[in-house]
């Protein structure tokens, strides 16, 4: 039976890669996605859900849940510089996108489900943590019952990509981080320490669609350029894919090895170890060959050839 996944998104280029992965791996159902600000404003992101489901129409189709427009305590500071005003590469030609709906909040979403589910739920969290931090503030109990959270962010032996020592996820909402940590909860974190690990060269993603991708593959190639040329710039050899190897370790833990640490949340998102009982357990040397591969199989299914016409 498919592991029912909840996932918790600002997309985001890597974000919308972490959902199209999730959509074709089938030791998965992805049974419900809630949007948070992050990347860019919540409206934005769930904009950006809705384009996606628009283009892939997964089944089973996700419950939609409309999460927080601010982080707890400090004003929003998006990633827009990096994904683009819309998120997604401010591609002019995206087709109309299904309305959003008010309800359910995404509280209410990651509740119901925890309820329903409990132990058999993972809750993957690729952007702030403030829908976690409230919906512990709404029912701490429902989130305890959660199997396995594996949650996208933090710096922990390497340098920040926001600021020195900080991660994005987590400079966007340190209130929020630093309530999860505190919450005794089967929190696997994924690092940069990892996802810098974690890199697609241009070459891998046209080799994956020699076969024959169609409008999806189309649509990827396009989203994705800015990340691939901003992600040189910054000195890496490809796209660095922070949120689809988070969504890979959901489905398998063994693509990379595990530290159990105590990390305590500093002013500005820092993952700073501290001594005592481990919080968490933090992705650290990735299996990056056996990742990519997994990930180039199910990104985009490919599109069978036309039979030859008479
Ligand atoms: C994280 O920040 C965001 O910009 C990405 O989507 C990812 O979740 C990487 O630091
Ligand atoms: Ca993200």
């Amino acid at each position: 039976m498919a592991a029912p996944v909840l996932i918790d998104t600002d997309p985001g280029i890597d974000d919308a890669l972490a959902l199209l992965f999730g959509w074709n791996s089938p030791e998965i159902s992805v049974e419900a996605i809630t949007t948070v600000a992050g990347n860019v404003p919540v409206e934005q992101g769930t904009v950006n859900v809705f384009r996606l489901l628009g283009l892939r129409e997964p089944s089973p189709r996700p419950v939609i849940g409309v999460g927080a427009a601010e982080p707890l305590a400090r004003a929003l500071v998006t990633a827009q510089r990096y994904h683009g005003e819309d998120g997604l590469g401010d591609l002019p030609d995206w087709p109309e996108a299904e309305k959003p709906p008010l309800e359910p909040d995404a509280v209410s979403v990651i509740v119901d489900h925890a309820r329903r589910l409990q132990r058999l739920l993972t809750l993957v969290a690729i952007g702030p943590l403030t829908n976690l931090a409230l919906t512990l503030k709404a029912d701490a109990g429902a989130v305890s019952l959660i199997g396995r959270i594996v949650a996208m962010g933090g710096a922990v032996d390497v340098p920040g990509n926001i600021t020195p020592t900080a991660e994005f996820n987590m400079s966007v909402d340190p209130e929020a981080a630093h309530r999860v940590l505190a919450a005794r909860l089967p929190l696997d974190l994924v690092p940069l320490d990892a996802t810098r690990q974690a890199v697609l060269p241009r070459a891998g993603l046209k080799s994956a669609f020699r076969r024959g991708s169609g409008p999806l593959g189309d649509r990827i190639v396009a989203f994705t350029e800015r990340g691939f040329r901003l992600d040189h710039a910054g000195g890496a050899q490809g796209l660095v894919l922070h949120d689809p190897l988070a969504l890979a370790l959901a489905i398998d833990p063994t693509l990379a090895e595990w530290e159990a640490v105590r990390l305590v949340i500093g002013p500005e998102g820092e993952t700073l170890r501290a001594s005592g009982e481990p919080n968490c357990r933090i992705a650290k040397g990735v299996d990056t060959d056996r990742f990519l591969r997994l990930f180039l199989e199910r990104l985009c299914p490919p599109v069978p050839p036309r039979p030859a016409s008479s």
